[in-house]
């Protein structure tokens, strides 16, 4: 068994007796235990007292004795789950639908909890996740929040539609890699597809069909294909990912408007979220669509998440795996590139190349410093901007302080109606930050107004 799948197989234990996920000091406590290292050797690793790693050890063998029906602790942990593991495995070969691990059923899998007509179906679990990328459980931090607000969304509130939103490089895709990870068990059919590499809608249709298609059921035509794949959303519990969606979407107009050949789409994400059925289609996206939001969410299950960069202490994580210098500055780096972890990658490596891992040379800099990777992402963005988007985020960028919409009526010949659009759109882009004011003011993250101050400004 890899630490990947003990942790996974934890979390699961954790998750179904105390309806939470490990937290990063659990996850380092059971990886240190595992590999046989004492608390003292685990607490000097993660700069934490020994004795709050002995508690937490104590809590989670108390909740693992508890799940599990049998006494657990730091000596017998490791042996105990391999031989469960063992059986969990024969259970599932033999039944393929239990995991039970001693005397208790950990996790009832229910193919068709509430569907009494559909019970009758021999179906079998399938998964695609060939290009979905591997998660490297040791290398995820934080998230602990937001993977609770998936779960709560996606099984006790049964949304069918959710949207994962956010800048480029924030984690989405790693977040609901991870997700997965942890849950793939609760789901008949999971699927990954990337709108980068889809052609249509008619070819994702026919391909998701035929991937969750019931035995013997024959794949219909067009028009047809949308009803019979609602209908297979509603006989089994899939979860469909479909990432990178602002492909679908115009480039130089405003945020989340569909391409011309892609406006069917837009019926789809509707249909998906309107029609009863026990799946759900999640949406990852640098853009958020109208579908994403509008809907009478009494009515409709529908939800986005809109994730912000990580916490301080996963930031410092990254930081810490370049093995940098001057570890007094690291918090200043996590939030000057905004706790982006893709952002901390390009400028960590950049600190090991140049400025031979002090930390302390990048800062005495003075300016930002925005890699040419960074660049390259936020060309992208701004290339997808509409004209009014662009006027607004120059003149932002010119001034010293944040900006009201008065003041963008004064400098900007917009009239207040596309001024007001642009900033929305702005704001669907993850671009746009308002402050809440008696006069609600506007500014952008000091690094993306540092890039259109060398980038764009002069041209
Ligand atoms: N929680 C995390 N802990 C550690 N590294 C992370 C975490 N989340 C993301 N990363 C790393 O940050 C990088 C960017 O993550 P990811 O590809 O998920 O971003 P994204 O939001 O999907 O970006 P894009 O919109 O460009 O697809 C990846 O290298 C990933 O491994
Ligand atoms: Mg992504």
């Amino acid at each position: 068994m890899t630490i990947t799948e003990i942790l996974q197989f934890a979390d699961r234990l954790v998750f179904a007796h105390r309806g939470k996920h490990l937290d990063d000091i659990q996850e380092t406590v059971i990886k240190g235990v595992w590999q046989g290292k004492t608390y003292d050797n685990i607490a000097q690793e993660c700069n934490r007292s020994e004795s709050r790693i002995r508690d937490v050890g104590y809590q989670l063998w108390k909740t693992f004795s508890e799940s599990l029906g049998e006494e657990i602790n730091k000596s017998n942990f490791r042996s105990t789950i391999e031989r469960l593991q063992i059986q969990e495995k024969s259970s599932i070969c033999r039944t393929n639908c239990n995991f039970n691990f001693g005397s208790q059923t950990l996790y009832q899998y229910q193919k068709y909890p509430q569907d009494s007509q559909s019970k009758d179906i021999a179906k079998t679990t399938f998964q695609d996740l060939s290009i979905a990328p591997t998660i490297n459980h040791a290398y995820f931090y934080g998230r602990t929040k937001e993977l609770e607000i998936l779960s709560n969304y996606i099984f006790h509130q049964k949304t069918r539609l959710m949207s994962v939103l956010g800048l480029s490089g924030i984690g989405k895709t790693t977040l609901v890699k991870r997700f997965i990870d942890l849950n793939i068990q609760k789901f008949d059919v999971v699927i990954w597809r990337n709108l980068k590499l889809v052609k249509s809608l008619n070819s994702l249709m026919t391909d998701l069909l035929k991937k969750i298609s019931i035995e013997n059921q024959n794949i219909l035509i067009s028009d047809e294909q949308f009803t019979q794949f609602l209908d297979l959303l509603s006989r089994q519990k899939c979860l469909i990912v479909l990432d990178d969606v602002q492909n679908i979407f115009i480039s130089r107009k405003f945020a989340g408007q569909y391409q011309t050949q892609h406006t069917e789409y837009q019926n789809l994400f509707q249909a998906i979220a309107q029609t009863e059925h026990q799946s759900c289609v999640i949406l990852i996206s640098q853009e958020k669509a109208q579908e994403m939001t509008a809907l009478d969410r009494e009515l409709y299950p529908i939800q986005c998440l809109e994730l912000g960069g990580l916490d301080n202490s996963s930031g410092i994580e990254i930081i810490q795996e370049y093995k940098l210098q001057d570890r007094e500055y690291w918090l200043n780096l996590n939030n000057t590139y905004l706790g982006n972890p893709l952002y901390l990658q390009y400028i960590c490596t950049l600190i090991k190349d140049i400025f031979q891992d002090q930390v302390s040379q990048l800062i005495a800099e003075g300016n930002l410093i925005i890699t040419e990777e960074m660049k390259l992402l936020f060309d992208t963005s701004y290339q997808r901007m509409s004209d009014i988007e662009k006027q607004i985020v120059l003149k932002i960028s010119k001034s010293h302080e944040n900006v009201s919409i008065e003041d963008l009526k004064k400098s900007c010949s917009l009239s207040s109606i596309d001024i007001i659009n642009g900033l929305q759109s702005l704001k669907r882009r993850y671009l746009l930050n308002s402050i809440k004011n008696n006069n609600t003011l506007f500014s952008l993250s000091p690094l993306f107004k540092e890039y259109i101050k060398n980038f764009q400004m002069q041209n």
